[in-house]
């Protein structure tokens, strides 16, 4: 694992940005895994500040989003696909047809099912992922198996209360309760990993992926595991590593 430590929040999403730029650069058709959520807003901002100066193109790049809730239309304005469109893809040149993100309406079981044949078939060169403050990566819980694929999971508590915080107006009962994650294994599959990670809510789950043991009760010590993963952090989310 390399470590990767900056000085803010800022400088850490300009770091992941040189990361995927520089991946989007050699390969213009590469396959990004992409995530949502608080952490990667600033990296989404320094890729659409470089398409609108450097006019980086996104029409071959085919993306495969982590996770959605359950039961969220497309159009819900807290459903993650929306999320991706206002905060990524409609600043971009990226093809609507190559955005992948799982359907969470209808039958649920055959859409996961659907979504890890594709995952399969297509591969992900390059994974971004943030971190939960339980050590949870996509939607993948403490407790979950190494090899659990894409399919539909109850949230934790603090999973639920973290997303009320930051999202849903404070709401707790409006936060889904369950939503579909890409599995371990899908993301362990990934050729290349970033993860990011801010602020000293995140430091005790960072401390434990990168000295701890590795263990389901902390998905992401799995980490550990993978032969090319780089962990950008700030100074707060580094703050109890030795
Ligand atoms: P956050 O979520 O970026 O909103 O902190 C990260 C995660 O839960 O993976």
């Amino acid at each position: 694992m390399k470590v990767i430590i900056v000085e803010n929040y800022d400088e850490a999403s300009v770091e992941a940005s040189k990361i995927m730029l520089a991946a989007i650069k050699a390969n213009p058709s590469i396959h990004l895994g992409l995530a949502t959520g608080t952490t990667p807003v600033g990296l989404y901002k320094e890729m659409v500040k470089d398409f609108k100066e450097n006019g980086t193109s996104y029409k071959d790049v085919k993306s495969f989003n982590l996770d959605e809730y359950s039961g969220l239309p497309k159009t819900h304005d807290q459903s993650y696909y929306y999320f991706m469109i206002e905060n990524l893809f409609k600043h971009l040149d990226i093809n609507l047809d190559n955005v992948h993100i799982q359907e969470s309406q209808g039958n649920i079981e055959e859409n996961c099912k659907k979504y890890n044949e594709l995952l399969e078939t297509e591969g992900v060169d390059l994974q971004l992922l943030g971190i939960g403050s339980n050590g949870h990566i996509g939607f993948n819980e403490p407790g979950t198996s190494f090899d659990a694929v894409t399919r539909e999971i109850a949230l934790h508590d603090s999973t639920v209360a973290d997303n009320a915080r930051l999202f849903f107006d404070g709401d707790l009962d409006a936060v889904p309760k369950k939503a579909l994650t890409q599995g371990i294994k899908n993301i362990m599959n990934a050729k290349e990993i970033v993860l990011l990670a801010s602020g000293t809510n995140k430091a005790k789950a960072v401390k434990g992926m990168i000295e701890g043991e590795i263990t389901t009760d902390l998905p992401a010590s799995v980490l550990q595991n993978h032969p090319n993963v780089t962990v950008i952090l700030d100074k707060e989310a580094a703050s109890l590593l030795k």
